[in-house]
């Protein structure tokens, strides 16, 4: 066992998952209240970009430098330090959050029970599921006349691909709506809707047959209750804690943030169940939590918003060992030693220099260019946390140079722009064609408008025809040679050398995969 072993223990990193609009920015508000690192609500300007604001990149811009101090939230509740990694809302930084997604132990998802199951929710579980993070969710709104509970429960498994395990049932929704059974407790939540709350008050009853049931909630609700309770609790049974760990089944509340309710009630569930810091597979062997070396990676890169500064926070998630300010601690990539004098841990809104740091914990570190994505740090030995994906970007352009003077900051430029994340770069094969694939148009605007404040290179982007890029591989480097010679319009390198395909269409895509069965054609590519 660790000598950090108490510290390992009482650490839950997790990040609020939700598709924009659904309540994630409401709920981690209440969590931070329920965590006293508020007093307020309406203290936290989360992640959150306001809708008016897509069309201007700049504010949004404006808005992820104020959400730096954000990207991480720490407090602690009940003698558990959690870490509450928050993610962007916009669809444009989408592989922001798949990245963060990396960085944590587990994840509460946020559905709204009027929408029900919506496109970013989708995509979010799917990363999820790729490395089976337990999931716990959360079903927002329930003052508003939402979908039939059933129903809903039964698309979001149908959907999401998961099996879930209710812990709470609400009675009825919308303006009916009353509260909500604690099906493990067997306590009432009786519903008031208050925004400022920030207690809850439950009601012991012996169980679902009490009498008193009657009397709290009238004949017709409580019979409806009553049925409700034993169909589920014949179907579902007891919460399998394995089951949840293995990211097979998710605990399932039911409440409404924005009324503060069945918040600490899910909150209270979460610290109890959610997984501490976990093992991690290296490309070397896999790193136990407990061990007493520092190890972790670089899973995010923000850069500085003052443009004379070009240096960048680099986030850092600590996957064993002790993190200490001033000790030299192994780049692993660049083979140097290198140590921080002023890492910083987030706590709210503050930022704060920390002396030390642990498993589960993400550290911000200063850095002037020294990281990339996926880069790890040790203690001597050399290995990279593998799972670190990269997707397939869905719009592709090609980088027109206006200035031939300024060539070199260009690739510089491009090159740190890259591994910040923002984009993802590919060299066509046979020519020297740069292309540059995002998930959003809005990433161009930045990229262009980054390149010329911060470089002083002047490009603009020619559209490009295609909707995807897969890595290919194959047990036969001919074949992969033949390929890549046949078709080299579609072909091109990404920053690592790997190669890839860029495909015009699902059809073209199909064909392609069909005619060459000895190449794989993958959607994501591990950083390592
Ligand atoms: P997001 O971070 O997932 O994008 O969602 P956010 O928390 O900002 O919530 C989106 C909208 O839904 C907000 O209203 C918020 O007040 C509302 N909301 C959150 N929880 C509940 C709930 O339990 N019940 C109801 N009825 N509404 C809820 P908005 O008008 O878009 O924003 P704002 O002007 O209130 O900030």
């Amino acid at each position: 066992m660790s000598k950090y072993h108490k510290e390992i223990e009482r650490r839950r990193t997790f990040a609020i998952i939700s598709h924009p609009d659904a309540g994630k920015t409401t709920l981690t508000e209440k969590f931070l209240l329920f965590g006293g690192a508020i007093q307020v609500a309406g203290a936290v300007k989360s992640n959150k970009i306001k809708k008016h604001a897509t069309s201007d990149f700049m504010e949004i811009e404006r808005q992820r430098g104020i959400s730096v101090a954000t990207s991480v939230m720490s407090f602690e509740y009940n003698g558990i330090l959690i870490n509450l990694l928050d993610t962007p809302g916009h669809k444009d930084f989408a592989e922001d959050t798949y990245r963060t997604l990396t960085a944590v132990d587990s994840v509460i998802l946020v559905v709204d029970s009027v929408n029900g199951v919506e496109d970013q929710t989708r995509r979010l579980m799917e990363v999820c599921r790729m490395r089976d993070t337990p999931v716990i969710v959360f079903i927002n709104k329930m003052d508003r006349d939402g979908k039939n509970r059933f129903d809903l429960l039964e698309e979001i498994e149908k959907e999401l691909k998961i099996s879930l395990h209710p812990m709470s049932w609400p009675i009825n929704s919308g303006k009916d709506f009353k509260g909500v059974y604690n099906l493990h407790d067997k306590n009432l939540l009786l519903f008031s809707a208050n925004t400022k709350a920030n207690e809850e008050d439950s009601l012991a009853i012996s169980d679902v047959n009490d009498p008193v049931l009657n009397q709290l909630l009238g004949d017709t609700d409580a019979a409806q209750l009553r049925e409700d309770v034993e169909l589920v609790e014949t179907v579902h049974g007891q919460l399998q804690i394995e089951e949840y760990l293995a990211g097979k089944i998710a605990p399932v509340f039911f409440g409404s943030a924005i009324n503060n309710f069945g918040v600490k009630e899910m909150l209270d569930t979460f610290i109890g169940i959610a997984p501490t810091p976990r093992s991690r597979e290296t490309t070397a062997r896999k790193v136990d939590v407990e061990e007493d070396k520092l190890s972790g990676f670089v899973f995010k890169i923000h850069a500085n918003l003052d443009p004379k500064h070009r240096d960048r926070i680099a986030f850092f998630r600590v996957c064993s060992g002790r993190f200490e300010r001033n000790k030299y601690f192994h780049h692993v990539r660049l083979d140097k030693d290198v140590r921080f004098s002023n890492p910083y841990s987030f706590m709210a809104r503050d930022k704060s220099i920390i002396e030390d740091a642990y498993a589960g914990d993400v550290v911000g570190l200063f850095d002037t260019g020294n990281f990339k994505i996926g880069d790890t740090l040790t203690e001597g030995e050399d290995f990279y946390f593998t799972g670190i994906p990269s997707f397939s970007p869905e719009i592709f352009k090609e980088v027109v140079n206006k200035d031939p003077m300024k060539t070199k900051q260009l690739e510089k430029g491009l090159m740190q722009l890259t591994d910040e994340g923002v984009a993802q770069l590919f060299t066509q094969f046979g020519g020297n064609k740069k292309i540059i694939g995002c998930v959003g148009e809005l990433q161009f605007e930045v990229i262009q408008y980054r390149l010329l404040h911060e470089y002083g290179a002047s490009v603009v982007f020619n559209s490009l025809p295609f909707f995807k890029a897969c890595w290919l591989t194959s047990n036969d480097p001919k074949k992969l040679e033949d390929f890549g010679r046949f078709k080299q319009a579609n072909i091109a390198e990404d920053k690592d050398g790997h190669m890839v395909y860029l495909g015009q269409s699902e059809w073209f895509l199909n064909t392609e995969r069909a005619n060459n069965p000895d190449i794989e054609f993958h959607f994501t590519s591990e950083i390592h």
